[in-house]
């Protein structure tokens, strides 16, 4: 499998703190509670590094598409109670989780990966689980608007992205039997926090 990130996976993260300060992983870490009790699946982690604080409570799996990320990630959650994966999630028999996040992944994959995941996320989410959505939502101010562009040009150039709009994230996951709970708005909206829970 072609790992798409190699290249910038070593500056990843400073790069997103250099635009974006502290809010992206404000945005990652908003809703998080009571982790000590819950198995976690986290879906194209990165790197890991906004995670590392909180390592220590973090019991599940984590699945990661690239293997310059995995490495990373493996190095900086190893105090965490986390499984590393390489490649796309596969579920194991008789394994269910309280939270699967899903943090500035799903605006990298086409409509029908994101319905193809979302299906397998059905099958091992707890009957009270519950997904944790951090995304890039419509730019609201011209500066956001033009730097979302560039964004977008940005990935597409060195990490061959698919896309180059964001995904209706309320059509998808309100299709795929998700209601929305609760939701915080980061950088006037452009990002938001959001948790969705089984309609069951
Ligand atoms: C834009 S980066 C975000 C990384 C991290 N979540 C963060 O917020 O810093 C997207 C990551 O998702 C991974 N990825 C994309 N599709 C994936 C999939 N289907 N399964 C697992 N990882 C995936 C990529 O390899 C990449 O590391």
């Amino acid at each position: 499998m072609k790992d798409r990130y190699n290249f910038i996976a070593p500056y990843y993260n400073q790069l997103a703190k250099l635009v974006f300060g502290k809010r992206l992983k404000e945005a990652k870490t908003c809703f998080i509670s009571y982790l000590k009790s819950k198995k976690i699946l986290i879906i194209g982690g990165g790197d890991g590094l906004d995670y590392q604080e909180i390592q220590s409570n973090l019991s599940g799996e984590y699945w990661e598409l690239s293997s310059s990320m995995l490495e990373l990630a493996k190095e900086n959650l190893k105090k965490s109670r986390l499984n590393f994966y390489l490649g796309n999630f596969q579920r194991k028999k008789d394994i269910l989780f309280d939270e699967v996040w899903f943090h500035f992944v799903l605006d990298t994959m086409s409509d029908e990966e994101i319905e193809g995941i979302l299906n397998e996320i059905k099958i091992v989410l707890k009957e009270k689980g519950k997904v944790y959505l951090v995304d890039f939502f419509q730019p609201i101010t011209s500066k956001q608007k033009f730097l979302h562009q560039i964004m977008i040009l940005f990935f597409r150039l060195l990490t061959s992205h698919k896309r180059g709009n964001i995904p209706d994230y309320e059509i998808i996951l309100t299709k795929n039997g998700l209601v929305l709970e609760k939701e915080k708005d980061f950088l006037k909206g452009w990002v938001k926090a959001q948790i969705w829970a089984k309609n069951n």
